[in-house]
Order: structure tokens, then sequence, then C-alpha cells
């Protein structure tokens, strides 16, 4: 549950996209967040606070003047638990009013009096907005005007998406899906140790063409490498992933600080890290095959009952030793290797060969394709051992890991 303890305010104002709501209000229980909807006058036209209220688990408050509070001060009280207070959908209307300070119902004025309770002082309570609206309201003047006033107040916008929107336009306005809200609202609650950084991930199999229509790749579905490329995006750093043929989603696409370059074989992710090494990290996450297929038939190779194929093969280039080798300005390198037997002493011994700083070892083939992972950090110091969990909280781990190594 990655939003364990989180107290939410979600603040609902009048979008079509607030027919999204309820799906965005179980996404958050889900991960653990406890989570109080205000709603504006017009987003009642769009969904009913009695569903909000039943998804939520909580009374849903629309009007100032309510008196369920007992001191009668709902915009003052709402936000005092609260870790974040999200406006989903975000209207026009609101954000404007938001940028100039105006308060002339609840959730506008819960907005400037918001604030989190903690140890007897009162904190800024961080707002993000996530606005949904016909493409040429987003692209109003007025409307761009409020963005970029909100971001100088420090308000984090997520979005909008583009796409075919609920009016029959089609362009840039679109609310991000309640999947993607949860991804940047998760994102944001970690920690920023990785601001200005720039990360390469390898991530994936690669696959050496024998004729056209066959190949050699291996079993990797690219979920850790993809976990790590995430991980390092939710900590401020800007990714370049280079992704073999994987089914994937690129992570967090919509926060524009991700490049994704897909390849095939493993010459062609080897001529995608040389274009990119101009980085800090590298994470070498991608089973690259060891082995090319010499001269590979240009025309399907047909069946015969007498006679087999013979493959030849060539050495792939070591894209990782090769980036560890690299100039004086090297990025900090980071191995992942998969053992079958004697993970700690083949790791190490890889460590060493490869010339890296962190090599993380997984502990037997079972990971691939699977949701966790058991692996063990092996660097000059020793051979350390993590427990079992989730690629993300893994990726996570590995990413705090590799800051504390960071040359100063
Ligand atoms: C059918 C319909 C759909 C609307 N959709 C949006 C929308 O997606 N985004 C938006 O900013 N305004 C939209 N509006 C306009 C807002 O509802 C209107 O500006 C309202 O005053 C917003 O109030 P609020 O900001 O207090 O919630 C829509 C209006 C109607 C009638």
């Amino acid at each position: 549950m990655y939003l364990l303890n989180k107290h939410i305010v979600l603040g609902i104002s009048g979008g079509i996209a607030a027919y999204k709501t309820p799906e965005l209000v179980r996404l958050f229980i889900k991960e653990g967040a406890q989570v109080q909807v205000v709603m504006t006058q017009a987003a009642t036209h769009f969904v009913t606070p009695t569903t909000l209220q039943a998804v939520s688990g909580n009374p849903v408050f629309i009007s100032q003047w309510d008196d369920r509070i007992p001191n009668g001060m709902a915009h003052i009280e709402l936000s005092r638990k609260a870790d974040a207070v999200v406006i989903a959908p975000a209207s026009a209307d609101l954000m404007a009013k938001h940028s100039l300070g105006l308060a002339d119902d609840l959730l506008s004025t819960l907005l400037i009096a918001r604030g989190c309770e903690e140890q007897g002082s009162i904190l800024p309570c961080p707002l993000l907005m996530v606005p949904a609206m016909n493409l040429q309201m987003w692209q109003h003047v007025a409307t761009q005007r409020s963005v970029a006033r909100l971001k100088a107040d420090g308000v984090i916008i997520l979005g909008p998406a583009s796409g075919p929107q609920a009016c029959g336009e089609v362009g840039a306005g679109r609310m991000l899906e309640p999947e993607e809200i949860l991804e940047g609202l998760c994102a944001f609650f970690q920690p920023k140790t990785l601001l200005g950084k720039r990360v390469v991930v390898t991530a994936g199999p690669t696959y050496e063409a024998i004729d056209p229509v066959r190949g050699l790749t291996n079993k990797s579905s690219g979920k850790m490498g993809f976990a790590i490329a995430k991980a390092a995006l939710e900590a401020g750093a800007s990714v370049h992933l280079i992704a073999g043929p994987v089914h994937l989603p690129t992570p967090l696409e919509f926060t524009g600080m991700i490049r994704r370059t897909d390849v095939l074989s493993a010459a062609d992710m080897a001529n995608a890290v040389e274009s990119a090494k101009d980085c800090d990290i590298f994470f070498s996450v991608a089973a690259v095959a060891d082995w090319k297929i010499i001269n590979p038939s240009s025309q399907k190779i047909k069946k015969s009952d007498s006679l087999s194929p013979t493959l030849e093969f060539a050495l792939n280039p070591d894209i990782l030793a090769r980036m560890a080798a690299n100039s004086a300005q090297r990025p900090f390198c980071v191995g992942f290797a998969a053992e079958t037997q004697h993970v700690s002493e083949f790791g190490q011994a890889k460590r060493i060969a490869k010339n890296v700083p962190l090599l993380i070892a997984n502990h037997g083939p079972d990971t691939f394709g699977q949701d966790h992972n058991q692996v063990s950090l092996i660097d000059a110091s020793g051979v350390y051992p993590l427990q079992q969990m989730d690629k993300l909280r893994l990726a996570r781990e590995i990413i705090a890991q590799v800051v504390q190594r960071l040359p100063a």
C-alpha cells in the first residue's frame, strides 16, 4: 500500500471529468489513504455527493455554512490533518480563482486556509491540481496565466493529457486517468533525492535475429528496469529509458521527464546507450544477449527433414563494461546480474570484472516476469541481501542505496 496513513483532501470542481472521481477515491483508499471529499456546487451536477460519501466512507462537504464541523469552520478544519490536497478535476474557474486568492465558497476558501497541523504548528499543506477542460479553455491566455501563477506559488500541476474530449474536440485538456493521478500522488510523496540528475536505464531483453521471422531472446519482462526508471523519476531525476522488446507502458510519461528509446538487438541497445552516455547515473538492468548470430539469413530458413541449420555466434558488446570504462566523467554505474547459483561469489566477481561500484544480484531466475524480486546489493565492502519485495519498492530502495553511494 503506497499511501498508507496518508490523509488526502480531494477537492472536486465542476468539470465533466468529475464522473471519474469515485474511481479515484477507490484507488486512493485501496492504497491505504483516508479521503475527505470537498465539492464545489458545480461539481454536484456531474457526480453525486452520495456516491462520493459511499466510496470515501466520509461525509462530503460542499457549503461553507455546513455546521457538521463542531466549530462551524469546515474551510479550516478539513485540511488540518491532510498530507496533501488534490483537486481533480481542476476547472478553469477554480484555478483562476485560486491563482488570485479568491475565496467565495468552501473549496476555494479551504485552498487559501489550508495547512497541516504538526506538533502544535501549522505547516503548509501541499496542493496538487489536475486540470480538465476543453482545449480552447486550456489554451486560453487567462488559463495559462493562472497555471503559471499557480506553479510559481508552488502548486503542482499534473497533466493535462491530450486526446478526444467530451465536447467532441481533440487536444490538450483531458484529465489524467485516475491511475495516473494515483501514480502522480505517490511520486509526490517520494523524497526528491535525485533532483537535477540525468539517469539512463536499460530494460528488458534483447532480440538477436536468426532470420526475418526467428530469433533468440530471453525471459526478461522489463518490469525491474521500468520500476527503476519510475523510482528515479519519483526521486526527481530526468530519465532516458532504453528498452528492449517489452509490452510495458512508459512510466510517469505525463511528467514530461522521461524519454524512451525502443531497441531490438544488443547492438541497437549499445548504440542507444552510446548516444545517451552523457549522464550522472547508468542502470544496466536489461538482460542483454551475450551473443549474436553471425550473418543472420535475409530470407526465412526453409525447414528440411534432413538438414538442421547450424548457427554461429559472435560476442555482443558489453554495454555495462563499456560505460564503466568510459572517459574521466563516467557516470555512477549500477549493474544487474541474474545468477542461478553462487549468487554472492559470481555477483562479486562480475562487479569487479565490470569495474562498477554497485551490482544488484537477483536470487535466481524466478524473478523474470514477476512483480516481486529478491536481490543482494554487492559493493566493494561486501554483499547485502535485501528482503523480497515488490519491484517498485525494491527500485526505490535501490535508488536510496545509490544516493548514499554517489560521490559528493
Ligand atoms: C456540461 C458542462 C461541462 C463542463 N465541463 C467543464 C470542464 O471540463 N472543465 C471546466 O473547467 N469547466 C467545465 N464546465 C464549466 C464549469 O462547470 C463552470 O465554469 C463552473 O462555474 C465551474 O465551477 P467551479 O469551478 O466552482 O466548480 C462545464 C460546464 C458544463 C455545463
